[in-house]
């Protein structure tokens, strides 16, 4: 069982969508790719920041931890050579939980962003003129926002993707919580090298 190195590539693969997220937040606050004058203008689900905190900053840690398991030394506690990586393991449980957090956080805000829809001109005052996601199947309804330009495709790409990929984190984490569970359990093999007597419960 290589609980260790499941672990390190689990950290690889949180880290870009970390980033990823953050950018999509980021860009969110700029409608159609323009500043907007008035804050309050901006969708409300933009600014629960569930990409640059839920699955961006709350994600780090848990990366971070899971990419150190690789090589963390495990040999010589309380002379079982297991039973460092088992608590560095039993902690990556912890920290894919956090994980597991953010980007469910990150998740249900833009699912509900999406359904939704975003705050946009519509006649001479601002407001959220579709419900209950019926501006997703019918494109004649998207010309109620007449500015900012291309308001809706924008929020709705951002926030799919922001949808996908905290699908993707929260994955990564609920694995590593059962792999994390896994190397409590039974240790990990591969540590030292040491293949040996201890490795069961
Ligand atoms: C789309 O919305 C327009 C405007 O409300 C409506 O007239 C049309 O029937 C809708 N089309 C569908 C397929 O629901």
């Amino acid at each position: 069982m290589c609980t260790g190195g499941c672990a390190k590539c689990l950290g690889i693969t949180l880290i870009p969508l970390a980033v990823l997220c953050t950018l999509a937040n980021i860009l969110l606050f700029f409608p159609g790719g323009k500043v907007i004058n008035n804050n309050e203008n901006i969708t409300e689900e933009v600014w629960y920041f569930g990409g640059i905190l839920g699955s961006g900053v709350l994600m780090i840690f848990p990366a971070l931890v899971f990419l150190g398991l690789k090589n963390n030394d495990c040999c010589g506690c309380c002379g079982n050579e297991s039973c460092g990586k088992r608590f560095a393991m039993f902690t990556s449980i912890i920290f894919a939980a956090v994980g597991l957090v953010g980007a469910g956080y990150c998740f249900i805000v833009s699912a509900v962003a999406i359904n939704k829809g975003p705050k946009c001109e519509n006649g001479n005052q601002w407001s959220y003129p579709f419900e209950n996601g019926n501006y997703l199947g019918n494109h004649s309804l998207w010309s109620q926002c007449t500015s900012p330009e291309n308001i809706v495709p924008w929020n709705l790409t951002l926030f799919s993707l922001l949808l996908i990929m905290s699908g993707i984190q929260a994955v990564l984490c609920a694995i590593q919580v059962v792999n994390g569970l896994l190397g409590t359990i039974c240790g990990d093999c591969t540590c030292c090298g040491c293949c040996g007597d201890n490795g069961a419960v």
